[in-house]
């Protein structure tokens, strides 16, 4: 983690803004226009990498951007899976992660193996595979989904019956969704979310009462029970602009609070305490990028096998994405 990081008054920690940073960020930027490259920030990234995005968004607006560019090379400021499934979409390009250790604790909780033996348990029945897995995870799976589509993904499908991984929360809140169906999910989840308990939640609200709690379909059910809106970090993003509400507490990880802030300042965004970082999105510090950009370092690169089984089950997510008009 940056050791330039200060805390602020909600709990986040943000970067000091030094002649450093500033001089960065204009390298990075002229670079980036110089060597035609496109750069992706996912919304839980620090504020000074959100500030040289081309883009800023969730798993699936940035999968659109991926898809769609003309840029020789994306710079993925994310996590692992994100940068991989910008290649999935979009393999001519040059996709580059600025620190290859930066992955996701809910993508490791499950293998291809894993998948194969979870298919083989319940023969028959579809495997939906949220976007947060590893290419050999997303060519075992039928399709995939976002967080912004995942009750969409699984109404477009005939099958009463489906299987759900890695996020047996995510797949919770499907089901409440679709209680025709029978979503059987695999036992993984967000680390970072987990630590959100109702009590932190309950005792939260009680010291801000009239926020409204927005929370990620990554928390526990119980949690989720507290909250006034759920949805993907961009759904928040655009349920606080245009709520009428001026109080929010924000049920997911601090990068989010950050952009919050941004967008609206006249508005106020409270975390829980302490308040959640996903160590993994941290892992991205201008240095990183400035570099990987610099000497083209970190390609994402997929096995052809692999490579053309995963992408068929984001596309089809994608074709149902563009096609129904999302009901989440
Ligand atoms: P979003 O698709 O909502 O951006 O979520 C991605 C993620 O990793 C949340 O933990
Ligand atoms: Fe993975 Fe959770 Fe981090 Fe999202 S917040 S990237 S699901 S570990």
């Amino acid at each position: 983690m940056c050791a330039l990081v200060m805390p602020v008054d909600d709990g986040t920690r943000v970067r000091p803004r030094t002649p450093e940073v500033e001089r960065l960020q204009h390298h990075i930027r002229t670079l980036a226009k110089r060597k035609n490259a496109v750069i992706l920030a996912h919304i839980y990234q620090r504020l000074e990498v959100q500030e040289i995005a081309d883009f800023i968004g969730d798993s699936l607006n940035l999968s659109r951007e991926a898809s769609r560019t003309n840029a020789d090379i994306i710079v993925f400021c994310g996590v692992h899976f994100m940068a991989e499934t910008a290649k999935l979409l979009n393999p001519k390009r040059l996709v580059l992660l600025p620190d290859m250790k930066a992955g996701c604790g809910m993508a490791d909780m499950i293998t291809a193996d894993q998948a194969r033996a979870f298919k083989a348990q319940y023969p028959g029945r579809p495997l939906v595979t949220y976007v947060n897995t590893y290419a050999e995870v997303k060519a075992e799976a039928d399709i995939c989904c976002t967080s912004t589509n995942a009750a969409t993904v699984v109404r477009s499908l005939p099958d009463r019956e489906v299987l759900f991984a890695p996020d047996m929360y995510l797949g919770g809140w499907v089901q409440k969704r679709l209680p025709e169906r029978r979503i059987i999910t695999w036992h993984g989840y967000c680390p970072t979310h987990y630590v959100i308990q109702p009590g932190m939640v309950r005792a939260r609200k009680a010291q801000h009462p009239e926020a409204l709690v927005l929370a990620h379909p990554e928390c526990s059910p119980e949690v989720l029970e507290l909250a006034d809106f759920v949805g993907s970090t961009q759904g928040i993003v655009e349920f606080a602009g245009r709520s009428s509400a001026s109080e929010f507490l924000i049920l997911t990880e601090a990068g989010l609070i950050l952009r919050l802030k941004a967008l609206h300042p006249h508005k106020k965004f409270y975390s829980i305490a302490p308040c959640p970082h996903c160590p993994y999105m941290k892992f991205v510090e201008l240095e990183k990028v400035a570099a990987c950009l610099e000497q083209e370092l970190n390609p994402i690169e997929i096995p052809t096998a692999i490579m053309l089984r995963a992408r068929r089950s984001i596309e089809r997510m994608m074709a149902v994405s563009t096609s129904v008009q999302p009901a989440d």
